[in-house]
């Protein structure tokens, strides 16, 4: 089976085709533009296992100047993860790339993909469509972003939805809860904190720190991305990937302290614009249309992200 990653190089893709490349028929063509420059080496190293494997072939290319049509040839299955992630950055001038990546390139590829015989196009979205929401999230909870970056998302949904109503494309949009582990992002929070700890340097929180997430850890993550390949029944749904456990912002860090045997030196800045209190995902229809069960504890998963992280060169 030949399957289509966008967004190969980044944290979850490249994890996502190295998982799919463990089964020994599938063929993966991994597409990535390398978006932000200052973050070629990372990429690099995102792809070093994967570009040894004989049945992976990788476009460096964005997807808005690709030969998609070509690139669509013979493939049955897309991941549509190539997006701009963050939702500090989202605001301002800036918002033009969200445009242009979330909403433009998403229709792109949408359109060339009329006609192709799909299996399935499956949309990484994320829970920052929902909003604030008060406990559990489930799939039917009205969205209601806060952020530009959560609007551009679900912008991306919409296309997806309506792409599928006229043209057929066996839609499914999976909705990713903070991710982490190793080779999270370095603008993410556990980066960040768990660099400034073992440098020595103070570490900047948004608010009071008491803020909550449904932390998803990576290998968690693709396991259930993976199983929306087999699944059945899932054409056409919005599945959330939550994690195994909650935790506040504080509470990471009581944990990375632990952890690193050193101290933080925390900065409290103000909240962030565009930032839910709290994130928690209803499972339940991952539960039962994709066998999920997230194992991977927060503690262990922190550990295997400190680890990563001390092997990074310099
Ligand atoms: N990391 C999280 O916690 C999280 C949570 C929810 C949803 N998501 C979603 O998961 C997906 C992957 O996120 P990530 O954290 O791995 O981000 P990432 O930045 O590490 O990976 C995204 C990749 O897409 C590429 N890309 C962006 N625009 C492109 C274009 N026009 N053409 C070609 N390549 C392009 C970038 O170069 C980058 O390597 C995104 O769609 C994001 O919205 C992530």
């Amino acid at each position: 089976m030949k399957i289509l990653v966008t967004g190969a190089a980044g944290f979850i893709g490249s994890y996502l085709c190295e998982r799919l490349l463990e089964k020994e028929d599938i063929k993966v063509i991994g597409l990535d533009g390398f978006i932000n420059p200052a973050l070629i080496l990372t990429k690099q190293r995102n792809l070093k296992l994967l570009l040894s494997n004989p049945r992976f072939q990788f476009h460096q290319v964005d997807l808005r100047q690709a030969d998609l049509r070509r690139l669509l040839d013979g493939v049955e299955v897309v991941y549509h993860l190539a997006a701009m992630p963050g939702v500090r950055t989202s605001w301002g001038t800036d918002f033009k790339s969200y445009v242009d990546h979330n909403i433009l390139a998403t229709q792109m590829l949408l359109e060339a993909a009329r006609g192709c015989p799909l299996k399935k196009f499956i949309y990484i979205s994320t829970s920052s469509v929902y909003g604030e929401k008060i406990g559990k999230v489930t799939e039917d909870s009205i969205p209601t972003p806060l952020s530009p970056y959560g609007v551009s998302k679900l912008t991306g949904e919409y296309l997806c939805k309506v792409y599928q109503v006229s043209y057929g494309i066996p839609i499914v949009i999976l909705r990713y809860f903070t991710l982490f582990g190793p080779r999270q992002r370095s603008d993410m929070a556990f980066h960040r904190f768990i660099k400034g700890i073992l440098q020595g340097e103070p570490i900047q929180i948004f608010g009071d720190g008491k803020q909550t997430r449904d932390f998803t850890f990576i290998r968690d993550c693709v396991e259930a991305t993976v199983a929306a390949l087999y699944a059945e029944g899932v054409i056409g749904e919005t599945i959330n990937i939550g994690g195994r456990e909650r935790a506040s912002i504080l509470e990471v860090i009581t944990m990375l302290e632990d952890l690193l045997k050193k101290k933080a030196t925390i900065e409290f800045t103000e909240r962030l614009k565009g930032d839910p209190l709290d994130t928690w995902a209803d499972i339940s229809k991952a539960k039962s249309l994709l066998n999920y069960n997230p194992t991977s504890s927060l503690k262990s998963g922190l550990e295997q992200q400190i680890n990563d992280i001390c092997d990074m060169p310099g």
